[in-house]
């Protein structure tokens, strides 16, 4: 039986058109999805559209901030996190890359930058071949954070802000005491220079969260951004549970 075959409800003005009248004049056919099957089969579908095109693409998260600030904390728990769901994750951390891609390189402006430029060039590739980055390098000067945001293009940049006397107080390295007793020079933050993010997608204000509710914070940007898929936003860590577990 087609629609053109259903009676028409008396008065409806949409008689001539029985396509049309359906929602009046004719009993929804057995087996037809409701409204709310109808919504979540278009959820579903959006759901679908977002694994083609975003969830398997990479994209490069990029933390920037004082030594002791918490780079190395955050990118190695959202690392765990991404591996443990199955996707591709690279951590280019500063210290690693200084004793690999960029041995030998000092920490002048012109070699602080050669470094973040390597590390971006690593990014870019490994960004348009689907894999999840994340470069957790001080990265002091914009200009070069700007240069790898243009070459990598799918690019997430986050300020781990933390004051410099609670970086000192955590001196997680022993590198601040070196810098007191005079016997490292140009130390960024105390005698080279630092320049904040001036538009970054997310700062995170280590010295007032814990590393869970951090984490947590920087999922539910990646997720508004459209990079991860809804279901990473959604294990957020309630204040008071937060504990200091995720620490490296
Ligand atoms: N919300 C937070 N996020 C990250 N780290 C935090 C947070 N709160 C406290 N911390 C602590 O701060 C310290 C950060 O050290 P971490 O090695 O991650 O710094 P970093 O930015 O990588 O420094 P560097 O540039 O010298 O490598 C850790 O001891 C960590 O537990
Ligand atoms: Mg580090």
């Amino acid at each position: 039986m087609s629609l053109l075959d259903l009676p028409a409800t008396p008065g409806c003005s949409w008689r001539s058109s029985p396509r049309r009248c359906r929602p009046c004049c004719s009993p929804a056919p057995t087996g037809a999805l409701s409204a709310e099957g109808r919504s979540s089969r278009r959820s579903v579908r959006r759901e679908q559209r977002f694994m083609t095109t975003n969830a398997n693409s990479g994209f490069t998260l990029w933390f920037t901030g004082l030594s002791g600030a918490g780079k190395s904390t955050l990118a190695r728990a959202i690392e765990q996190r991404l591996r443990a769901r199955g996707r591709n994750v690279e951590v280019l951390d500063g210290d690693e890359v200084r004793t690999h891609l960029s041995k030998g390189l000092g920490f002048s402006r012109e070699d602080r930058d050669t470094n973040i430029k390597r590390i971006a060039f690593v990014c870019k590739l490994l960004t348009r071949n689907g894999v999840i980055c994340i470069s957790a390098a001080i990265s002091p000067y914009r200009e070069a954070r700007e240069w790898a945001r243009r070459e990598i293009g799918r690019f997430v940049e986050v300020y781990v802000k933390c004051p410099l006397e609670v970086c000192r107080a955590r001196d997680v390295k022993g590198l601040y005491r070196l810098v007191d007793e005079g016997k490292i020079k140009n130390f960024t933050g105390v005698d080279d220079p630092y320049e904040e993010p001036e538009r970054p997608e997310l700062v995170i204000e280590t010295d007032r969260e814990t590393p869970e509710q951090s984490v947590a914070r920087i999922f539910a940007k990646l997720v508004e951004l459209g990079y991860l898929e809804p279901e990473f936003a959604e294990e957020t860590v309630p204040a008071g549970q937060a504990g200091e577990s995720l620490a490296s």
